[in-house]
């Protein structure tokens, strides 16, 4: 006989002690979750054992993304969820949350006794952080389209894999490429973890999504002349080390003029030795702002002063787009409907990228939660958030999808 699906209604706690251990670096704290990792593939079983746990049908798409449904999949669902992947060192609740607390907002309307007249999904979307393949969201943009097969396909990772092989290293069958896992929803909603402190200042536990700004990845590669550190005079060297740096100073400079963000976070230098000047450094700049132009603004006006101080170092200098997302607003009237729900809790922009961006902007009826993060840090150790607001996110969550899931 089936165990009872019967969960308890402190799930979030037990759910969360599930997760803590998975993928967690002793010395720092911090999470090591990249896609189709041992690490994050135990956050993907977990999540399966909790589907089952729960008589939930847990449905999963060639790009690896997956759903877990409480009714029979159709069109006009409600879905929620976010993702399980991390940035290196990343934090606990960055995703994790999302998706923990929507299968505890499914175990308190179940509770609640809540008969849904349309399906409720609690979807996992893979490698959201783009940690591994440099494609954020890339599970989500597979399932829009906004990412062709064949480009995905042809994505490697730091050491060379390819994300088919290693898709099928992990286990899962790669058939890249849109799918309806979600079917066509009427609503998605993603809770988040407030990556800054919009809701410190508001004194809010819980606030809702605006919008997202426009955000890329630029690599920019410089290639100077490889020769001794110690024996070649500064006048005749071609170091590619001193252009990247003027560089990074350059995107902080104009990235503070117009007030947007801007951050070389990753750099890979070859040959690396410590007495020997590098024949090529790579680096990548992660630059938002608010709007696209002044985007767009940013990022040539610091490739433009990377060129010049190129010419002036003897060094040469490419720069490759790698992932690039348009400022996203999310529909107005879901997004109202969630404000007028949760008595007029904050509404605020988010420079995070999120999957709920790309299905919003994909056309899909998109919305966020952010719940209140006391230090406002993300993507590092010290990511938090109170227990008392993490169930303050799930009382609105589950507010949020009783309601979406109770109207025809
Ligand atoms: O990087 C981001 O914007 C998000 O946290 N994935
Ligand atoms: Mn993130
Ligand atoms: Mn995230």
């Amino acid at each position: 006989m089936r165990q009872s699906c019967l969960v308890p209604p402190d799930s979030f706690t037990q759910m969360w002690g599930d997760l803590a251990a998975i993928g967690r670096d002793a010395r720092t704290g911090g999470y090591h979750r990249p896609g189709w990792s041992v690490a994050e593939q135990d956050c993907v079983r977990w999540f399966g054992a909790q589907a089952r746990a729960r008589d939930l049908r847990l449905n999963e798409d060639g790009n690896g993304n997956r759903v877990a449904w409480w009714g029979e999949p159709t069109d006009g669902g409600v879905v929620t969820g976010s993702h399980l992947d991390s940035v290196p060192d990343g934090g606990a609740f960055d995703g994790p949350l999302g998706v923990v607390s929507a299968l505890a907002a499914v175990d308190r309307m179940r509770v609640a006794g809540v008969r849904p007249v349309r399906p409720v999904g609690v979807a996992v979307f893979v490698e959201e952080e783009g940690s591994r393949f440099g494609k954020p969201c890339l599970g989500s943009r597979l399932l829009t389209g906004a990412l062709g097969a064949a480009e995905a396909a042809a994505l490697r990772d730091g050491d060379g894999y390819a994300l088919p092989d290693t898709m099928a290293a992990a286990g899962v069958e790669p058939d890249l490429g849109p799918s309806d896992l979600l079917r066509s929803p009427a609503a998605f909603v993603e809770l988040h973890v407030e990556q800054g402190r919009a809701l410190v200042h508001a004194d809010a536990p819980v606030g809702v999504a605006s919008a997202i700004w426009p955000h890329g990845r630029w690599r920019f590669d410089f290639t100077g002349r490889a020769d001794h550190a110690g024996t070649t005079a500064m006048s005749d060297r071609c170091d590619p080390m001193l252009t990247c740096a003027m560089t990074v100073l350059a995107a902080n400079k104009q990235a503070r003029l117009v007030d947007a963000r801007a951050t070389v976070g990753r750099l890979d230098v070859t040959p690396g030795g410590t007495n020997a000047i590098a024949s090529r450094v790579r680096a990548w700049l992660d630059a938002r702002a608010p709007d696209d132009a002044t985007l767009h603004q940013l990022v040539d006006a610091v490739a433009h002063q990377a060129g010049a101080r190129a010419e002036r170092d003897g060094t040469s200098l490419a720069v490759e787009i790698e992932s690039l997302t348009a400022r996203v607003d999310f529909p107005v009237a879901l997004r109202d409907r969630l404000v007028a729900l949760l008595a007029g809790v904050p509404v605020l922009a988010t420079g995070a990228g999120h999957d709920a961006g790309v299905l919003a902007a994909a056309g899909v009826p998109a919305a966020m939660l952010f719940v209140r993060n006391p230090t406002g840090v993300s993507h590092a150790p010290g990511e938090y958030a109170e227990p008392a607001d993490c169930e303050a996110g799930v009382q609105a969550l589950t507010a949020v999808l009783t309601d979406l899931a109770s109207r025809p």
